[in-house]
């Protein structure tokens, strides 16, 4: 029985990344949706591959503790010095000592290589029987790279550092991406053989490829398609950089998608987004976490969704939420607040400044102005007035309101919970209701109305109010 050639994919990530200047590691910097190295190790699960083994070394304990949950199937591997990227993947292939097949190395920095690019080196280098390929590309601005030296066939000699390189080949712009796939015995053998005489004293994964050039073993190069998927980022700046090449690169798939983006530059969607064909999002949004959009639904002007799910016809406008679930044709918006546990409806309602948190909105419930509602059941049709807040915490516990369908509770109402507004009743404006209003009742906790005559006449002579009062009263006596 033929049993496919082993792969091993081996990122490196035990760099202190200096230039960032951040408590946060450089491989654990954010990047829509995902860490660096969490996009690093989406690749190396999209390629078929046997296992990942991640290089830590800075802060390992919090790179681990990112690896042990956001990829619990990669084997750590620490690298307590960090002497160098051939002494990173020598300790890596320590660590698996049965190791045979082929090894893929990549970047923990690198987050725009797609899976595509590593399947065609991965191609280039088992076509050519190769012991060791590089993922090169041709820049404009090698800056401080390494540099692809090729001989006069355009067969590669070696690689050659920019602090160890000659004036000559300072000029060459094909540069090293620093990924590679490469024969597990014959780098196991090369890396035994790596010096540290060099400008950086340290073990150059570099050198491997003119060790074994020099040995006579095939050595490949593929060229990548595009230069940028190979840009690794140092400060903040060049992470910029990378996150507007990575939201440009997300908004153009969910545009040859079907997804209608009114303004790309100004929207923001994780890589971990989805959105179906016909969903709308207007100007000035962003869109992270779990979030999905269905079709016909429209997203903004404006609006932050986080793991927020909106069914198809929603429409939300100038919205913050979180952790809510928007049901089919429901209308969220303006400048409203949905927090985690809201749950609307077909067809329900938040409207302009409302809160919602832990809320529940049966079909066609409407809050349409200037409510809070925390820890509520609303039943289908219900009305919730403008101005009503669900107190839903005493101080000590929070507790949950009940609303029954097609209830109605006037505006300025105060509900205290725990309390139940049963089916069909009503909550007389401006009441605070702390016990239950039965089914069909009315609810009312006003105080009576009293007026008191002529009190601005004699109160308050001399206001404005008092001679607009005077002029009513001359009026209706001629009535
Ligand atoms: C390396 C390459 C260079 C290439 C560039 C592409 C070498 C000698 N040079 O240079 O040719 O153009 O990448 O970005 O390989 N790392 C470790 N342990 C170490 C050192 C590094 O895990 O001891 C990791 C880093 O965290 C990083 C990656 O290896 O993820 C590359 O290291 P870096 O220091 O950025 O290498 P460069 O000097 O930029
Ligand atoms: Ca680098």
């Amino acid at each position: 029985m033929s049993q496919a050639p082993s792969r091993t994919v081996v990122v490196l990530a035990a760099g202190e990344g200096k230039r960032m200047k951040s408590a946060t590691p450089k491989v654990l910097q954010p990047l829509l949706g995902r860490t660096l190295l969490g996009h690093v190790l989406h690749v190396a699960s999209a390629i078929h591959t046997d296992r990942t083994l991640v290089v830590v070394g800075h802060k390992a304990d919090q790179v681990g503790a990112f690896l042990a949950d956001a990829a619990p199937d990669a084997t750590p591997v620490l690298q307590a010095e960090q002497n160098g990227t051939g002494h990173a993947v020598r300790i890596a292939l320590d660590a698996a000592p049965e190791l045979t097949g082929t090894v893929v190395v990549l970047s923990g920095d690198v987050p725009l290589l797609r899976p595509e690019t590593v399947e065609a080196l991965l191609t280039t280098h088992e076509r050519a029987g190769a012991a060791a390929t590089v993922l090169s590309a041709e820049v404009a601005e090698p800056g401080g790279l390494g540099r692809v030296v090729r001989d006069k066939n355009g067969h590669l000699e070696r690689i050659v550092e920019q602090k160890d390189a000659t004036e000559e080949e300072r000029r060459i712009r094909e540069i090293n991406s620093g990924i590679y796939a490469f024969d597990a015995v014959l780098l196991r053998e090369a890396l035994g053989k790596l010096s540290t005489d060099n400008a950086q004293g340290e073990e150059y994964l570099t050198d491997v490829f003119g060790i074994l050039a020099s040995q006579g073993h095939p050595v490949a190069i593929e060229v990548a398609e595009f230069a940028y998927e190979t840009l690794g980022c140092n400060d903040r700046a060049e992470l910029s950089r990378l996150r507007v090449l990575m939201r440009d690169r997300i908004n153009d798939a969910w545009m040859r998608s079907g997804v209608l983006l009114l303004d790309p530059a100004t929207t923001w969607i994780d890589a971990t987004v989805t959105l179906e064909a016909d969903a709308v999002v207007e100007q000035n949004c962003k869109l992270s976490g779990t979030t999905t959009v269905a079709r016909d639904a429209v997203i903004g002007p404006d609006t932050t969704l986080i793991d927020t799910t909106v069914a198809e016809g929603a429409t939300v406008l100038r919205t913050h939420s979180i952790g809510a679930r928007i049901g089919p044709e429901a209308t969220v918006g303006p400048f409203s607040f949905l927090r985690p546990g809201t749950t609307l409806a077909r067809k329900s309602k938040i409207g302009g400044f409302v809160e919602a948190k832990n809320a529940e909105l049966g079909e066609g419930a409407k809050v349409p102005h200037l409510t809070y509602v925390g820890d509520a059941t609303i039943g289908a049709k219900a009305n919730i007035g403008a101005g009503t807040i669900f107190a839903n915490y005493d101080g000590v516990r929070k507790s949950r309101t009940v609303v029954g369908e097609a209830a109605f509770v006037g505006s300025d109402t105060v509900l205290i919970a725990p309390v139940e507004i049963g089916p069909g009743a009503y909550v007389a404006a401006g009441s605070a209701v702390a016990q239950d209003v039965p089914a069909g009742n009315l609810g009312v906790t006003r105080a009576q109305q009293r007026n008191i005559e002529g009190w601005v006449a004699r109160k308050r002579p001399g206001t404005v109010s008092a001679a607009a009062a005077e002029a009513a009263d001359i009026t209706s006596e001629q009535e």
